[in-house]
């Protein structure tokens, strides 16, 4: 297993001091997947996906993470099944996915049921505009197990998406008390 192929790369705690929560306390856990070619980030298609590498984009969302007392696990493969495994995987401890699913956006509906399989609260992000690039990229098989979608911001839809998906993981946690 390479690196990148593991769950819990980086924990809120590999950060050290303080969360952005009282008491440390965290407030809830996302996974982030990231699929098939996306760990070539930097190198691959910069003019499409921008220069900044995977290992930078999750920097940055342990940051945003880390100020809001989120706990975040990552994980990228280039590999349908294993993404499947961490989906299901994820319904033990996580209370919502971040995904960017690659190329497995546009036909998968083995990930499709996955997350629909899970009922786990799903925001879809990609870096580039799909929806302005090739017709085979205008369709996501994902988007309707999602509560949405993401794309054309570079890294930041990343952060975006986090930012969207925690602001829903907090207003059912508030509509629930
Ligand atoms: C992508 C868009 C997909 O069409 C493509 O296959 C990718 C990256 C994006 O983030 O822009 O691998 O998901």
């Amino acid at each position: 297993m390479s690196g990148y192929n593991q769950l819990c790369k980086y924990s809120m705690n590999d950060l050290g001091g303080q969360s952005g929560m009282e008491g440390d306390k965290v407030a809830h856990r996302i996974l982030c997947i990231h699929g098939p070619n996306l760990n070539l980030l930097g190198m691959r298609e910069p003019d499409v996906y921008g220069a900044v590498t995977l290992e930078e984009v999750d920097r940055r969302l342990q940051e945003y993470a880390h100020a809001r007392g989120l706990e975040l696990r990552v994980f990228q493969s280039n590999h349908e099944g294993a993404i499947i495994d961490a989906i299901h995987e994820a319904a033990g401890w996580a209370d919502g996915l971040l995904v960017n699913p690659g190329a497995y956006t546009h036909y998968s509906y083995a990930i499709r049921d996955a997350i629909a399989a899970v009922k786990l609260p799903a925001v879809e992000v990609h870096l580039s505009n799909i929806h302005a690039r090739e017709p085979f990229r205008h369709t996501s098989v994902i988007a309707p197990v999602c509560l949405g979608q993401i794309a054309g911001f570079g890294w930041h839809s990343y952060v975006l998406g986090l930012q969207a998906l925690s602001h829903h993981l907090e207003s059912a946690a508030s509509s629930r008390a």
